[in-house]
């Protein structure tokens, strides 16, 4: 068992708490504050008991000096201190001499929110490298690290990994929740078991397929990575977006469970990846020229809803569509209302499927939204998360 928050002393300590506030951001407007509400518990517990709270996260990814201004938590610090209902001190460096200062000077109860720890990936990818130096440094300036983002959990990083490496360390609410929910809800899943996947992350996410294809009785697919499937079943996709890298992986997938994979027949599509464009319906295996496909179609809707309606359990991970564009939220609507009428458990993972779940008003009908994507498909299948696992046992 691993320790806690609970397990510390925390009253006038330096503690460091890790969590997940990378939420969707348009022009420095919070599209969905979801991650930091699940966050404010452990950070109120860390107050109530008089520790001094340093809070490191993520947002984004860090690759050019534009993404660092795109991606500055700054008004995740406004939206944290309205949720607190007291001040968050930002310090907009993830080290040096202002923060040092103003950790030093934190009295109990302080809250510090500290700039987004991927500025230290650009140019040299050290949060991202788990670099040792900057894992130690940041625990220089706490006595005590609590992981409480789940969602981050699956990544070897400085600011989990490295800070736990060097000091004590436990972890939050939050992370405690999803580990016993995901696992208690998944050890046995009642069958038919059914996992759906789409979203953004392909590469990420499609090697999950290896494992999760052992363990689900079906894998319905929708997004980038159904498109990969398709490309590998010989589809031609026009612009449709896919992984050219894992085509030989898809092809290898599809011959060894062909009846466990389920594919798009049909879907929406644009000129570009953009709303408020026209609309054009295709079959999958005839798309118009100059087409990318954006969305599902109402003939994979009943295609999927064969698998959902007889499923008793269902892990959703990942919208079917472009589902932020008005255009394109069809076919994740859709299988949120096929979720509703379905007496499965079901439970919900990633912060893009959660976000549209919340935002269509789906979220009262599940069973668990977790907040961890690419973080809860690792976990349900099997793997051992590095955040996780570097927590100290009891
Ligand atoms: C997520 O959104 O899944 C987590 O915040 C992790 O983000 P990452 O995939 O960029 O590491």
């Amino acid at each position: 068992m691993k320790k806690t928050i609970r397990d510390f002393d925390l009253s006038n300590k330096r503690v460091i708490i890790r969590c997940d506030l990378n939420v969707p951001l348009k022009n420095g407007v919070i599209l969905d504050d979801n991650r930091i509400k699940k966050s404010i518990d452990t950070i109120n517990y860390a107050i109530e008991k008089g520790a001094k709270v340093i809070i490191l996260s993520h947002l984004g990814r860090i690759k050019s000096k534009e993404d660092k201004i795109n991606n500055s938590l700054y008004p995740i610090s406004i939206r944290l201190s309205e949720l607190l209902k007291r001040n968050v001190i930002f310090v907009n460096e993830t080290r040096g001499l202002v923060l040092e200062k103003t950790i030093n000077n934190m009295n109990p109860g302080d809250v510090v929110l500290v700039e987004n720890t991927r500025y230290e990936d650009f140019p040299l990818k050290k949060e991202s490298n788990n670099d040792k130096e900057l894992g130690k440094y940041w625990a220089s300036l706490a006595d005590i690290f609590i992981n409480d983002a789940f969602a981050t959990s699956h990544r070897m990083h400085a600011s989990n990994v490295g800070i736990a490496s060097n000091i004590p360390s436990g972890i939050g609410f939050l992370v405690e929740k999803e580990i016993n929910i995901l696992g208690d809800f998944l050890s046995s899943p009642l069958r038919p078991y059914v996992v759906i996947m789409g979203g953004a992350k392909i590469s990420d996410k499609i090697k999950v397929i290896d494992k999760l294809v052992n363990k689900a009785d079906y894998i319905l697919l929708g997004g980038g990575i159904a498109n990969t499937f398709l490309k590998a079943k010989g589809n031609d996709l026009k612009e449709s977006i896919y992984d050219a890298e894992n085509i030989d992986f898809a092809k290898e997938m599809l011959n060894k469970y062909p009846n466990k994979i389920v594919l798009p027949v049909d879907g929406y599509g644009s000129l570009a990846y953009q709303d408020g464009l026209d609309v054009v319906y295709n079959d999958t295996n005839d798309i118009s020229s100059g087409i990318m496909l954006l969305d599902i179609g109402p003939k994979t809707i009943e295609l999927f809803s064969k698998y959902i309606n007889n499923a008793k359990t269902v892990f959703w991970n990942g919208p079917l569509g472009v589902s932020e564009f008005k255009n394109f939220e069809y076919g994740t609507k859709q299988v949120c209302e096929l979720l509703k009428q379905s007496s499965a458990k079901v439970v919900i993972g990633g912060g893009d499927s959660a976000a549209s779940v919340i935002r269509f008003g789906y979220d009262k009908f599940f069973d668990h939204i977790s907040t961890g994507g690419g973080a809860s498909l690792e976990f349900i299948e099997g793997k051992k998360l590095p955040g996780i696992e570097i927590i100290e046992e009891k």
